[in-house]
């Protein structure tokens, strides 16, 4: 990656719930366009960010094996719900629960993907900070960044058998609960 390292500040950013922060990338996950809120919450100029990777934006607390199943979903085709811990060009982090899908061409080929976001609830958040926290701290184990991806991707699969879900049941289950006021 060729730009400098953000430090985190801990300072933590919200939007509004009526709010979507929009992104479109190419098939390499090249930014191809930003809506306002992207650019005003991330910090960075539009034209900044167009062309970048879209780990411009990477937070170095997420696990790699979230992203991981991320790209292994949507580049099968298939759309995924995640939560994301994102970093502005401040240091201060903003969380999202991310709906990714690839776009498709008249041909149905994959032409590039699509990513809506929006605000997640207090209470979601403090499970999956604390999933997220075990992914990491078992993927700094492993100095090779392959090892590490997969010794991630095995607890979080170990993780969701021991609860019964797959990752999008695992989402969906946090976020109804917070809804509906369930206990989670
Ligand atoms: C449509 C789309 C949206 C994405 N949104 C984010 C995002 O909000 N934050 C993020 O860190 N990575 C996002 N990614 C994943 C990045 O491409 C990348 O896999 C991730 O930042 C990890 O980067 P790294 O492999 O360099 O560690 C997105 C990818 C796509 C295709």
């Amino acid at each position: 990656m060729a730009r400098t390292a953000i430090a985190p500040t801990g300072v933590e950013k919200t939007f509004h719930p009526d709010q979507i922060i929009v992104s479109k990338t190419d098939r390499q996950g090249r930014l191809t366009y930003v809506n306002d809120l992207f650019v005003e919450i991330s910090g960075y100029p539009e034209a900044e960010l167009i062309g970048k990777p879209h780990n411009v934006i990477r937070h170095p607390d997420m696990p790699r094996s979230v992203f991981w199943l991320l790209w292994d979903r949507i580049a099968a085709g298939q759309e995924i719900f995640a939560y994301v811990v994102n970093l502005s060009a401040d240091g201060s982090h903003y969380w999202v629960l991310a709906h990714v899908t690839p776009t498709f061409d008249a041909t149905g080929s994959i032409v590039g993907y699509h990513s809506n976001r929006r605000t997640a609830d207090a209470t979601a958040l403090a499970a999956v900070t604390a999933l997220y926290q075990r992914l990491a701290t078992e993927e700094r184990r492993h100095a090779n960044a392959r090892e590490a991806v997969e010794a991630g991707c095995r607890l979080l699969e170990q993780e969701l058998a021991e609860a019964g879900a797959s990752y999008d049941e695992y989402v969906w289950s946090l976020n109804n609960a917070t809804v509906t006021g369930a206990a989670a």
